[in-house]
């Protein structure tokens, strides 16, 4: 059973500057919900209950958002407002949440290194928010915890993309064992579209061993000064064994302006939308 997931949400969200002057990426809302919420509910569907949230300075308003409100829940109690909160009371009551401040913003892997304390020596789920993922049947996170209990090695979720785009994403490299299903033997960070191994994409979605965590602590930082997961998978393939998924579903990159603008239009097309 994977219990956990760790929600990396320290970093700066300079793109949507200056929304994010004072505000956290994660709490910008799509439609009505802020988009830590969709990746909090997708981790919930999962049977994940415990949601460790790496913040940093500015992020005050990720923990406010998962804890009880009784002056507006007083204020609204009996009217016909009060579903509008049903949702998230539903969420703080099933799950448990966990906080802990990444103080140097030293990449993807070093977030996940922070999380060490809240996670502890088990596998866990890690969701990046600003990737929304949206799904008829079952949610991305769901569709790898089953493959978890099948092959029990750390998982990265990929997708096809434009190998001209190739600079904004961790490339992988594998071998087929199942249809959509790669076993790792190579992974670059943002390579040049002419250096990218292949057109397969890691998004925010990842299943992780706890044994990541050692090989984190030994990764030395990248060119440009950050911890990369990637280059922590990598060594964790060789050692054993990393699968890449193609996963079922839509994703979106909320942490562009357009992939926002994009995943907002989506989701008010499929939604009744209130006056
Ligand atoms: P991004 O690079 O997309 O996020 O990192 P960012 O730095 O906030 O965005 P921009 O480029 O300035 O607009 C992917 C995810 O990893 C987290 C971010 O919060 C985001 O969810 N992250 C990244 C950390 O938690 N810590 C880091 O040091 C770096």
């Amino acid at each position: 059973m994977i219990t956990k997931c760790l929600f990396p949400a320290a970093g700066y969200g300079t793109r949507f500057l200056p929304a994010t002057k004072a505000m956290p990426k994660e709490m910008l809302p799509i439609l009505t919900k802020p988009l830590i919420q969709y990746g909090v509910e997708e981790a919930l569907e999962a049977g994940m209950t415990t949601m460790a949230i790496i913040t940093g300075r500015g992020k005050r308003a990720i923990e406010d958002h998962f804890d009880i409100s009784y002056e507006l829940e007083h204020q609204i109690k009996g009217t016909s407002k009060e579903k509008l909160l049903k949702e998230i009371r539903e969420i703080i009551e099933r799950c448990t949440f966990s906080y802990t401040r990444q103080s140097e913003m030293k990449g993807l892997g070093h977030a996940i290194l922070t999380g060490e304390t809240l996670i502890g020596n088990q596998p866990f789920g890690v969701i990046l928010a600003d990737d929304l993922c949206q799904n008829d049947d079952e949610g991305v996170m769901e569709q790898m915890v089953k493959l978890y209990k099948k092959y029990q090695c750390s998982i990265v979720a990929i997708e096809e993309i434009d190998k001209a785009h190739s600079e904004k994403y961790g490339i992988v490299e594998g071998e087929m064992i199942e249809k959509g299903i790669y076993k790792l033997f190579n992974m670059v960070e943002k390579p040049h579209p002419d250096a990218a191994p292949s057109n397969l994409a890691i998004i925010g979605r990842y299943i992780l061993t706890p044994d990541i965590f050692e090989i984190l602590k030994e990764t030395k930082p990248s060119k440009n000064g950050e911890i990369q997961i990637t280059d922590a998978l990598l060594e964790q393939a060789k050692k054993g064994k990393v699968i890449a998924y193609k996963f079922r579903g839509k994703r979106f990159d909320c942490g562009s302006v357009k992939g926002f603008v994009e995943a907002t239009n989506y989701l008010a097309s499929t939604s009744e939308l209130i006056d």
